[in-house]
C-alpha cells in the first residue's frame, strides 16, 4: 500500500490561491482564468461584438503582415510566447514564406493542449514552417532563446502584456531583452486608452461571457481545490480605472457568507461587497509604449495601428 505524499496531490494552483485569499485585499491571478474550459470562454469573448481588442489586431497583422516581417529582418526565427492556439499568427507566417523558403517557429505556451493543436493546424497549412513548441510558463523562466538559430522576431501579441502591473512588465521586457542578441527584434500588442464606453462594454457583454469566464476562476477552485464557491454568491464586476489606465475585473459576494476549500484546509469569510480582484487590463498610449519599451533596453523602431486608433502593434529591437 503506498503512503500518499499529499504535497504530490495538491493541486499546482493551491500555493498562489492560498496567498491570493489570504491577502488583505483578496485578489486571484489571472493566468487561473485558462483552464480548458477558461481558454474556451476566453475564444468565445472575441467573438462577442463588444470585444474589440482581438479583431482589431487581426486586422492591423492582416494589413501590415508583409511590411511588418520587411521591418524585422532578413532569415528570422519566430518566437511566440503565449501562443495559445497561435490563430493570429498566421498571416504573418504566410508573410515569412512569402521571403524566405524555410522558417522555425517555436510556439511557447503553458497549455500543451492549445500548443498541441497549434502544432497540428500549423503543419496541416505550412509544409515548410518547422514548428517546436515548447511547454513552459514564460512568466516564471524565458526559454534560452539565444541556442535558437538565426535572428528571432519575438511576439508577444493580444495585450497580454496589459495582465502585468507595471514594475513586472518592465521587469519581464527586460528579460526578454537578456534572452536575445543585438539585431533581434520583439513585436508587441498594445490595447491603447479609448473612450470609457467602448472599454467599459468590451468586459461587461451583454452575453455574459465575460462574467461566466470571469467565475471560471471560482468554478475551478472548487473542481480543483474542492472548493465549495456558490456561483450565484458573487457577481462580476468590471468597470475602468482611469486614473490606473486599466479595466479591472472584480468577483464580488453578493451576501455575507463563508466558502470553505477543502484543499486549503479553510474556510474564507465574506461580507456582502467584499470582492476579489481578478485582473488588471493596462491600456497604454503612444508614450507609454515608448516610454516601456526604451526602459526595458529595446528601440522602438515603428508601430501600426487600426484606423480609430484602438490597437497598437510596436516592432522594437535589440
Ligand atoms: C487576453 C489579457 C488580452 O485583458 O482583454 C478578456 C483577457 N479579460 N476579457 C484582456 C480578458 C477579460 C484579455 N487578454
Amino acid at each position: 500500500m503506498a503512503v500518499k505524499n499529499h504535497a504530490v496531490l495538491v493541486s499546482p494552483i493551491a500555493d498562489e490561491v492560498m496567498r491570493g485569499l489570504c491577502a488583505a485585499s483578496r485578489h486571484l491571478p489571472p493566468k487561473l482564468f485558462y483552464d480548458a474550459a477558461g481558454s474556451h470562454l476566453f475564444e468565445q469573448i472575441t467573438e462577442t461584438p463588444e470585444y474589440y481588442p482581438t479583431r482589431t489586431e487581426r486586422a492591423i497583422l492582416k494589413g501590415y503582415a508583409g511590411e511588418i516581417v520587411r521591418q524585422a529582418g532578413n532569415n528570422l526565427t519566430l518566437v511566440e510566447l503565449g501562443a495559445g492556439s497561435a490563430s493570429k499568427t498566421q498571416v504573418l507566417i504566410e508573410a515569412l514564406l512569402r521571403r524566405q523558403l524555410r522558417a522555425d517557429f517555436y510556439p511557447v505556451d503553458v497549455s500543451s493542449s492549445a500548443l498541441q493543436g497549434a502544432l497540428t493546424t500549423l503543419n496541416g497549412h505550412f509544409p515548410r514552417l518547422r514548428v517546436s513548441p515548447i511547454v513552459a510558463d514564460y512568466t516564471h523562466q524565458i526559454p534560452n532563446l539565444n541556442a535558437l538559430p538565426g535572428r528571432k522576431l519575438v511576439l508577444f501579441i493580444g495585450s497580454t502584456i496589459g495582465n502585468f502591473e507595471p514594475d513586472e512588465a518592465l521587469a519581464f521586457l527586460k528579460s526578454v531583452h537578456a534572452s536575445l542578441q543585438p539585431g533581434d527584434a520583439l513585436l508587441i500588442g498594445f490595447d491603447l486608452i479609448k473612450d470609457a464606453d467602448v472599454l467599459h462594454a468590451a468586459y461587461n457583454d451583454a452575453q455574459g461571457v465575460t462574467a461566466a469566464f470571469n467565475k471560471n476562476m471560482l468554478v475551478r477552485i472548487n473542481r480543483e481545490l474542492g472548493g465549495s464557491f456558490d456561483l450565484d454568491g458573487f457577481e462580476h464586476v468590471a468597470f475602468w480605472n482611469r486614473r490606473k489606465s486599466r479595466i479591472e475585473m472584480h468577483l464580488e459576494s453578493l451576501y455575507e457568507q463563508t466558502v470553505w476549500v477543502q484543499d486549503l484546509g479553510r474556510g474564507f469569510h465574506f461580507q456582502k461587497g467584499k470582492r476579489i480582484h481578478t485582473e488588471n487590463s493596462y491600456k497604454f498610449n503612444p508614450a507609454s509604449i515608448a516610454r516601456l519599451l526604451r526602459r526595458s533596453g529595446f528601440k522602438l523602431e515603428k508601430s501600426w495601428t487600426d484606423p480609430q486608433g484602438w490597437f497598437c502593434e510596436a516592432l522594437a529591437r535589440v
